[in-house]
């Protein structure tokens, strides 16, 4: 199959009904922007070149366009003058050696499959024209296709220019089609603005190459939510959760459990190995990896975390980590940006960790903060104790050796180094380094002064409890 000389994707429009600071193409399911999911489908087919309409945002629209797809040429249109004159600019100044394939910036559910079986129906039909269709329950705002009494293609006219008889017509535009590059240079000339909406409309081609040329027709596509478009928040919505069905789906079949779909969002570029658990109300987005025999969740969200063998993630929060094989995260752990758990460590409830790598087999199961630490391995941070990082000015590093046990409510004032096998008194404040194997406790030596309370709270019902016990 020869190649397809060039995809045009048109993204120019206002997005206005998104209500929105944010660019309506920009908006992101799965991790992905709206345009970005059109433009990977549309680079599975390889075209010689492609090129994307901006107009409305187009700085930041194109910014986008220039990190991610580099060879991509982005063409403004300065005025909204409709979907035929956004592709005129797009085509001007371009010689057409073949087929072109035009499509919206917001049908973030199109597939590569779709597009490449529609290319192949292109082909083999040798049309001048093809135009994907979907049949769908409500086809209220979309354009209809309008047939001959033979079946064959006539048009296709918009809702607002519709008559009563076509609107019931339940076969739609689906904004996505194939042209003979040759014939659609032609045809172009030939667009009015003779309606409605006083717009150049795209969907004037077919009639027009139908005229001139003859060769137009149709692709059904069989999952009519692949082309869902996003118009405002409530149909991003609905294509965010078509979007992670598919997701859960191909990841249950590879061998992923996920114990209830509908609260389970997972970004497509996560990777999840199999026999991996997910709980009920999980996130795992960005780069995150999660390998095999690991449990995530209830509620817990990843974002760009790294999940070895066997782990647990219990209703934690984490960001930008590493957590080794076996290690045991949670209930209510925050791990933010850099937190380096090593294999079979432990984090528990109500720790949050902040650039700190907690060595092999080590522990931190209660209450605490480690903050810019390095902890080595199979110590314990008793319940309680805090990585005193920041002086209010700077932030200070903490290093913990191997075998180390620190007292519960233990404040380590960085920076300070804990030797290996040395422990810290409960209750301490440590400013001082604390050398290998000593004891280092920094608190007021504990004093009882006998019969304080009858004296000083005489009648109270503690002095009376006291005094029972006196005898
Ligand atoms: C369009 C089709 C309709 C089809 C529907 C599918 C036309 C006239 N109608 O309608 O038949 O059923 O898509 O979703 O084409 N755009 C520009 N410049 C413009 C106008 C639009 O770049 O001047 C871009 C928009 O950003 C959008 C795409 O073209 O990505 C479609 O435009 P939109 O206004 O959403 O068209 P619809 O009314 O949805
Ligand atoms: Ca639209």
């Amino acid at each position: 199959m020869s190649q397809l000389d060039l995809a045009v994707v048109l993204a120019a429009g206002e997005g206005q009904r998104m209500k929105s600071a944010l660019p309506k193409v920009l908006h992101s399911i799965a991790g992905r922007s709206l345009l970005e999911h059109v433009m990977v489908a549309v680079s599975d087919l390889a075209p010689r070149e492609i090129r994307v309409v901006v107009g409305a945002h187009k700085d930041l629209v194109t910014e986008v366009i220039r990190e991610k797809f580099p060879e991509v040429e982005s063409v403004f249109q300065e005025v909204r003058g409709g979907t035929g004159h956004a592709l005129r600019l797009a085509l001007e100044g371009r010689e057409l050696s073949g087929d072109v394939l035009v499509c919206a910036g917001d049908t973030p559910l199109l597939t590569a499959q779709s597009l490449n079986e529609l290319l192949s129906h292109h082909r083999e039909s040798r049309a001048n024209a093809t135009v994907l269709t979907a049949e769908v329950p409500e086809p209220y705002g979309y354009g209809r296709v309008i047939r001959q009494a033979d079946g064959s293609l006539l048009r296709i006219v918009e809702e607002s220019d519709a008559t009563e008889e076509e609107r019931k017509t339940l076969e739609i535009n689906s904004g996505v089609y194939l042209f003979s590059g040759a014939k659609l240079k032609n045809a172009l000339t030939e667009l009015r603005k003779d309606n409605s909406q006083n717009e150049e409309y795209l969907t004037d081609l077919i009639e027009i190459i139908r005229n001139r040329d003859g060769g137009v027709g149709t692709y059904l596509i069989d999952d009519f939510t692949e082309i869902l478009g996003v118009n405002d928040k409530s149909q991003l919505a609905e294509c965010a959760a078509i979007m992670r069905d598919r997701i859960n789906h191909a990841l249950m079949l590879s061998g992923v459990v996920i114990v209830d779909p509908l609260t389970t969002w997972i970004d497509l570029s996560v990777e999840v190995d199999i026999d991996v658990r997910i709980e009920p109300g999980t996130s795992i987005a960005g780069q995150s990896i999660i390998e095999s025999g690991s449990i995530i969740g209830p509620r817990t969200t990843l974002i760009d975390v790294k999940v070895g063998k066997n782990a647990s993630v219990i209703e934690s929060y984490c960001l930008k980590s590493e957590i080794g094989d076996g290690a045991k995260i949670g209930p209510y752990s925050h791990l933010r940006e850099g937190s380096l758990i090593a294999s079979s460590a432990r984090v528990g409830s109500f720790v949050e960790l902040k650039n700190a790598s907690i060595g092999m087999g080590s522990k931190v199961p209660h209450l605490s903060y480690v903050g810019d630490a390095i902890i080595g391995v199979e110590s314990n941070i008793g319940a309680g104790a805090i990585f005193v990082n920041y002086d209010g000015v700077e932030k200070h590093q903490t290093n913990v050796g191997d075998h180390v046990r620190i007292g519960s409510d233990s404040m380590l004032i960085a920076p300070i180094t804990i030797g290996d096998g040395a422990y810290t008194g409960a209750g301490s404040v440590i400013t001082e380094d604390v050398p290998a194997g000593a004891l280092g406790i920094g608190r007021a030596k504990h004093v009882n002064i006998l019969g304080w309370v009858a004296k000083k709270r005489k009648g109270s019902k503690s002095a009376k409890a006291a005094e029972k016990r006196e005898g």
